[in-house]
C-alpha cells in the first residue's frame, strides 16, 4: 500500500541558492527537493553541499518531507554527494536516471555503509530504459522505494519527443510509470512544468496529472505550491463524497449489503473502503 504521506506539492531547488533555500520557512509545499544534480553547475557542486549541510544542521522544517537529489554515483560528484546525504540524513535520496534496479541497489548500499538506513529511496524515470525498467525498478526497491518521479525534461530529449505543452503523445509512458509504481505501493509523481509563469496552464497540468493517477507534482517554483495541493488533494466534494458514502454504510438497510444506491449510482465494500481511507487521511 502507497504510505499515508502527501505528495502532492515536490518542490525542487538548486541547494546552491541561498535565497530560496531561505524563502523555505514559509512555504506550504508537501516535500523539498534539494538539488545536486541538474540545477547546480559544475564549479558549485561543493557549495551547494556545504550549504545543504548548514541548512540541515540548523534544523530542517517540520511536517515536510526533505529529499536530497544526488549526482549520479559514476559522476565525479555523486560519492561526495552521499558523505554529505550521511551528514543531513534526509528523509530520502533521489537518484536521477535510474534504469535499473541495480542502479538503486548501489546506492542503498552505500547508505547502509554509512549506517543511514533509515533514509528512503526515490527514482527518476527519465530515460526511455527508465521507463521500460519502471516495473522492475520498484518490485525490487519497494518498500525502501517511496517514489517515482517522472522527469520529461530529459525524457523528451533522450527521445526526441519535441518540447511543447501538449503531453497527449507522452501518455502511454506517463501511465507505464503509474502503473508500475502502483503495482508495488510506490508513489508515482508527475514531472515538472518549466514555465512557471502561466498558472492557467499550469493547473491544467495538475488536473491531467491527477486525472492520470500521479500523487503529486515535481515543482520548480513556489507559485506552483498551490495548484498542486488543491489539484492533487482531496476536494471538498470528494471529501464530502467520502462521507456520505460512509454514513449510507453505516444505516441500517445497508447491513450485509455488498452494493449500495447512492443517489442513483451503484456503490460497493471497495469505495468504501477508500472513503475511509480518503477521511483517515485528511484527518491525521
Ligand atoms: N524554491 C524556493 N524558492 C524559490 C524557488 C524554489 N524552487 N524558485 C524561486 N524561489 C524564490 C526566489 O528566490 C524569490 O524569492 P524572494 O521572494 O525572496 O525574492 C521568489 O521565489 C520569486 O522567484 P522569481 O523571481 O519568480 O524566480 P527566480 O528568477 O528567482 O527563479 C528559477 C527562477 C527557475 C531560476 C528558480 O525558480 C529555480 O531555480 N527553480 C528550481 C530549478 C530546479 O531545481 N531545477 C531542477 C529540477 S527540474
Ligand atoms: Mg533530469
Amino acid at each position: 500500500m502507497t504510505d499515508a504521506r502527501f505528495r502532492r506539492s515536490m518542490l525542487c531547488l538548486p541547494a546552491s541558492n541561498a535565497k530560496a533555500l531561505a524563502k523555505l520557512a514559509i512555504l506550504e509545499c508537501d516535500a523539498t527537493i534539494y538539488d545536486l544534480e541538474d540545477a547546480v553547475a559544475p564549479d558549485m557542486k561543493a557549495a551547494a553541499r556545504e550549504a545543504l549541510i548548514g541548512h540541515f544542521a540548523a534544523g530542517a522544517k517540520a511536517g515536510v518531507e526533505h529529499i536530497i537529489r544526488i549526482n549520479a554515483l559514476t559522476s565525479p560528484w555523486g560519492e561526495a554527494d552521499l558523505e554529505a546525504v550521511a551528514q543531513c540524513r534526509p528523509d530520502a535520496v533521489l537518484v536521477p536516471k535510474v534504469e535499473s534496479a541495480a542502479d538503486l541497489s548501489e546506492v542503498a548500499a552505500r547508505l547502509d555503509k554509512a549506517g543511514v538506513n533509515g533514509t528512503r529511496l526515490m527514482a527518476m524515470i527519465e530515460t526511455p530504459k527508465g521507463v521500460l525498467n519502471a516495473a522492475a525498478i520498484a518490485e525490487a526497491h519497494a518498500p525502501r522505494l517511496a517514489a517515482l518521479i517522472v522527469g520529461l525534461n530529459d525524457l523528451r530529449k533522450e527521445t526526441k519527443v519535441p518540447r511543447g505543452p501538449d503531453r497527449r503523445v507522452l501518455v502511454p509512458w506517463l501511465m507505464q510509470v503509474v502503473l508500475a509504481a502502483r503495482a508495488y505501493g510506490v508513489s508515482p509523481i508527475d514531472a515538472v512544468s518549466n514555465d512557471f509563469r502561466d498558472l492557467s496552464a499550469f493547473d491544467a497540468e495538475c488536473a491531467e496529472g491527477r486525472a492520470m493517477g500521479f500523487d503529486g507534482k515535481m515543482l520548480i517554483h513556489p507559485a506552483q505550491i498551490e495548484p498542486a495541493n488543491r489539484r492533487f488533494g482531496p476536494s471538498e466534494e470528494e471529501i464530502a463524497a467520502a462521507r456520505k458514502i460512509v454514513a449510507a454504510f453505516d444505516a441500517p438497510e445497508a447491513q450485509g449489503q455488498g452494493a449500495i444506491n447512492i443517489d442513483g449510482e451503484m456503490v460497493e465494500r471497495l469505495h468504501l473502503e477508500e472513503a475511509r481511507k480518503l477521511l483517515a487521511r485528511v484527518s491525521s
